[in-house]
């Protein structure tokens, strides 16, 4: 039997559309589900094309049902990915998925993390504060934001003339080569 996962995601989804890709033929891991809080998600695009099923929850349902928590259950769901997703993981989730929810993070946390950095937030702040290198952060999740153990961190070098769009764009670069393999391997338990 495979390993399913489910991707929660809030926007554009190029990290989701790259781990969809890695395990697309792999033997042991599936992405089985796309969940998104944002209704206009490119993600959910996404999911279509690729056929995986896909849902949209409200901040209602998330925090004060158990909505997703049964949509996860009925899809068989192993493992979670979090993928640009924006939202705090309501610690209910926390405990069933207790160790098999993983976050990425766009930047050397514990820098640049918390409530309000994410995605053009972090790289802006970073740029803005004329750091000399920045990079992902890939770590376990627990109830608060950005503050799992982590993983892994790889690190980019930022150049005096890189704006927060060169920066964005290095650092995705990093995402998209090491997520999905560092999400093999937890979900495989390497
Ligand atoms: C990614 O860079 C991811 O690290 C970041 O949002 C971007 C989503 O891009 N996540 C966070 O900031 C979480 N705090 P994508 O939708 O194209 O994958």
């Amino acid at each position: 039997m495979k390993n399913n996962i489910a991707i929660f995601a809030s926007g554009n989804g190029s990290n989701a559309e790259e781990i969809i890709n890695y395990f697309k033929d792999h033997k042991s891991v599936r992405v089985a589900l796309i969940l998104s809080n944002n209704p206009k998600a490119f993600v959910l695009q996404r999911a279509e094309n690729h056929q995986i099923p896909h849902y949209v929850f409200s901040r209602e349902h998330f925090y004060k049902s158990k909505m997703v928590d049964e949509i996860l259950k009925l899809n068989n769901i192993d493992f979670i990915v979090l993928a640009g997703f924006m939202w705090l993981m309501p610690g209910r989730i926390v405990k069933i998925y207790s160790d098999k929810i993983i976050n990425i993070h766009p930047a050397l946390l514990p820098k640049y993390g918390g409530k309000g950095m994410y995605g053009h937030h972090v790289h802006e702040a970073v740029v803005q504060n004329k750091e000399k290198e920045s990079g992902i952060t890939i770590h376990w999740v627990n109830e608060e934001y950005d503050k799992g153990s982590i993983i892994k961190q790889v690190k980019c070098a930022i150049s005096p003339e890189d704006s927060a769009e060169e920066l964005a764009s290095k650092v995705h670069q990093l995402e998209y080569e090491h997520y999905p393999k560092v999400i093999e391997q937890a979900v495989l338990g390497k």
